[in-house]
């Protein structure tokens, strides 16, 4: 388990001080695919840096399985170090190296036995889908390629975690979804925990269990993918996911519509489309669709519908309380 308590980071500049992380505690679970994200400046990269102390936090400790790397001799950093593989945007490979040799790099500076070496380098590439690659200098890579060499390289030395900042966004869509593939299977095969910051809520919604928002240095929201996409609280938050999954009416639209709005929420399992066609039966009011959506969050569906009701306030609120029985968060976006 990887553990942030009360991380505070402060950068000192000729005559300023710069918060890049101010209070943060959070709790990252082993196994866990866990987002964070902000904009530009939120605090993000300073957060993460703080957990193989690449960058020192100013205040507060850092816990990896419960030991706190901020009081480890340097010597001790540096093998607690080789458990946590980081991947960056920008990949930083050693462009006069090549692809074998830039993963072998890696396992040299873990001391690992010289004639172990190459065994491990071709186990890596296979893992990434490299195999072919392994004399080849990185300019002769595509950008989803060089990411690839970049996770042989932060997995050479068996992390327990994996670090990535901003890893997919130097990629296409495509090739972006093939990089969060191969994430997800290291993530489950090996059982590694990654810690993943991106500002794209796609990433996001494509492979993480559990999130947190950042704006200004702080943690303002956290929890697990699911429930953040189906009810966020946070304006910031609700920014973000509008972004992906959009279910804002347009005021041209909310400014003809004369009954009651409201927003359904139906999640799991729950089917949405039974439960209003039921409502519609037993109550006199009359529903008109607005907009109807079945996003599937980490494999789970989530259903949202906006609807407007017609008819007698009093039937409609007992239509609206008949769905929350079974089921559904009624949220009303317009009163009449
Ligand atoms: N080395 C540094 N010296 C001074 N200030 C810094 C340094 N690194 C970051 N900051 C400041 O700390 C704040 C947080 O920066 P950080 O790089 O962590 O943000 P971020 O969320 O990763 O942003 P981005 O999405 O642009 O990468 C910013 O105000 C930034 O200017
Ligand atoms: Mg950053």
């Amino acid at each position: 388990m990887l553990e942030f308590q009360n991380i505070t980071k402060i950068y000192e500049s000729k005559n300023k001080q710069v918060v890049g992380v101010d209070n943060v505690s959070l709790k990252i679970n082993k196994g866990d695919i866990f987002g964070i994200v902000g904009y530009s400046g939120a605090g993000k990269s300073s957060l993460l840096r703080c957990v193989n102390l690449l960058e020192r936090p100013s205040n507060g400790k850092v816990l990896v399985d419960g030991i706190d790397l901020t009081q480890l001799s340097s010597s001790e950093l540096r093998t607690a170090r080789l458990k946590i593989g980081m991947i960056f945007q920008h990949f930083y490979l050693i462009s006069q190296k090549t692809v074998g040799e830039n993963i072998a790099f890696a396992l040299r500076a873990a001391k690992t036995p010289k004639n172990e070496i190459h065994k491990r380098v071709k186990e890596l590439l296979a893992m990434v889908g490299l195999t072919d690659k392994e004399d080849v200098f990185p300019a002769q890579l595509s950008g989803g390629q060089k990411q690839r060499v970049g996770i042989a390289r932060a997995l050479a030395n068996n992390p327990s975690i994996l670090l990535c900042d901003e890893a997919t966004s130097a990629l296409d869509p495509k090739t972006t979804l093939s990089i969060l593939k191969l994430l997800k299977q290291i993530n489950e095969k090996l059982g590694i925990t990654i810690v993943l910051i991106t500002h794209e809520m796609n990433v996001v919604k494509e492979i993480c269990n559990r999130m947190a928002i950042m704006q200004d240095g702080k943690v303002i929201e956290e929890g697990a993918v699911y429930d953040i996409f189906a009810q966020p609280i946070k304006p910031l938050t609700q920014e973000f996911i509008n972004s992906v999954v959009s279910f804002e009416i347009p005021d041209e639209i909310l400014k003809d519509v004369k009954g009651q709005v409201i927003k359904l929420l139906f999640k799991g399992e729950v089917a949405g489309e039974g439960v209003i066609s039921d409502t519609m039966q037993r109550f006199d009011v009359k529903g008109n669709f607005l907009h109807g959506t079945i996003e599937y969050i980490q494999e789970r569906p989530l259903g949202i519908f906006v609807m407007e009701l017609q008819g007698e306030k009093s039937t409609v609120d007992e239509a609206k309380k008949y769905m929350e029985q079974r089921g559904a968060v009624v949220e009303v976006v317009k009163h009449v």
